[in-house]
């Protein structure tokens, strides 16, 4: 199946959403632009919020850009938690004031999400961490939204497929942040994307196939070569410069890469993937499921992160074999290199 298929676009490269204040405007549009497809992650921000980063990557591109929505489990009202004495502990080390609660905020009803993207004739669609409501889906459909889900094992693949979207995204345990696993959850997933690639690719799903994690510019065409009919690439993108971390945190992390990443499911609930710092070994323990305990552990990392002291933040990072800062346009010129060398050797049709 031929890249373009689904999305027409120039090149098969996808840029992750990262919720987390990593993406600006112009980061996703400059992916756009470039024949790529940039991605708007809407974890964590208010509507309002959500809406301003729309209409401001509207305002810098005409070509298609994705909006990704966490599915999660309804909180009607906010509510007031006890925080886990861990946290509490580690907030003390860093001289936080003692603060024993902590605020669940109410979750965005899917619905409204829905008509805000609608409203905004946006073109893509992605979920992760669960699927969209069979109504939802329907909606988004009839208006002619392509919708991708995520899926880190079979069972998953599965349930996407017969709900009924366009695109999955298959994410290999190398990938950073948080594993977009929705079914037996709590289980860590521990294929890589290569491996999953392969299993689902002896489905022969009619839909293309995104495949994700460890994924970069110097190893992304192996992906296409093994039949992967799009790449997704998150850190590669979160250590350019138009990402909105500062330069900083990026050194950190490219730093700290070299004592390599591990996964933790206790800074916030769910299997993510990370720098191997502080935060991850002392808080050893996780008390809340996920979005609980992201919101429990959230002022003790947003301290760090305000603060500089990065071996206390969430410092989510892919598992990659070399990590480099670089220019946002220099990132898409070499991927635009490595991509039109490759489709040199492949011929139309192999893909
Ligand atoms: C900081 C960070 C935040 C992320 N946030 C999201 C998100 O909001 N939604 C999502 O579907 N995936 C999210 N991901 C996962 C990416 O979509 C993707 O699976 C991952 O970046 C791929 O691995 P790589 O970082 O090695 O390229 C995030 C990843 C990182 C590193």
């Amino acid at each position: 199946m031929r890249h373009n298929q689904l999305l027409n676009l120039t090149y098969p490269i996808i840029q992750a959403p990262m919720a987390g204040n990593i993406l600006t405007p112009e980061l996703v549009a400059a992916v756009s632009n470039a024949g790529m497809l940039g991605s708007i992650a809407s974890g964590y921000l208010s509507l309002t919020a959500l809406e301003e980063f729309i209409l401001k990557v509207k305002q810098l591109t005409m070509k298609p850009f994705v909006v990704n929505v966490f599915i999660e489990p309804e909180q009607k009202t906010p509510q007031i938690l006890l925080k886990p004495q861990l946290i509490m502990d580690l907030e003390r080390q860093l001289g936080m004031p003692d603060e024993p609660d902590f605020t669940l905020p109410a979750t965005i009803p899917q619905d409204e999400y829905i008509n805000l993207l609608l409203k905004h004739n946006v073109p893509v669609v992605s979920c992760t961490f669960g699927l969209f409501s069979p109504d939802n889906l329907l909606r988004l459909k009839k208006h002619a939204v392509v919708v991708i889900a995520n899926a880190t094992n079979l069972a998953e693949v599965h349930a996407a497929y017969q709900s009924g979207v366009d695109a999955i995204v298959l994410q290999g345990f190398a990938a950073g942040g948080h594993q977009a696993s929705f079914i037996n959850n709590g289980q860590c997933n521990q294929l890589s994307s290569l491996e999953l690639l392969k299993q689902i690719q002896s489905l022969h799903l009619a839909i293309p196939l995104i495949v994700t994690g460890g994924i970069n510019c110097a190893n992304f065409t192996q992906f296409l070569a093994a039949g992967a009919n799009y790449v997704q690439l998150g850190t590669s993108f979160m250590l350019s410069n138009l990402s909105n971390l500062d330069l900083t945190h990026q050194q950190y992390l490219i730093r700290q890469s070299s004592n390599s990443t591990a996964l933790s499911q206790n800074l916030t609930g769910k299997w993510a993937r990370g720098i191997n710092n502080q935060l991850m070994q002392q808080l050893d323990q996780c008390a809340y499921p996920f979005p609980i305990q992201h919101y429990a552990s959230a002022k003790l990392r947003g301290f760090a992160r305000n603060h500089g002291l990065f071996d206390y933040t969430g410092s989510w990072l892919g598992q990659h074999a070399s990590y480099a800062i670089q220019s946002t346009n220099d990132l898409l010129q070499h991927l635009i290199n490595c991509y039109i060398s490759y489709s040199n050797v492949v011929k139309p049709g192999d893909s």
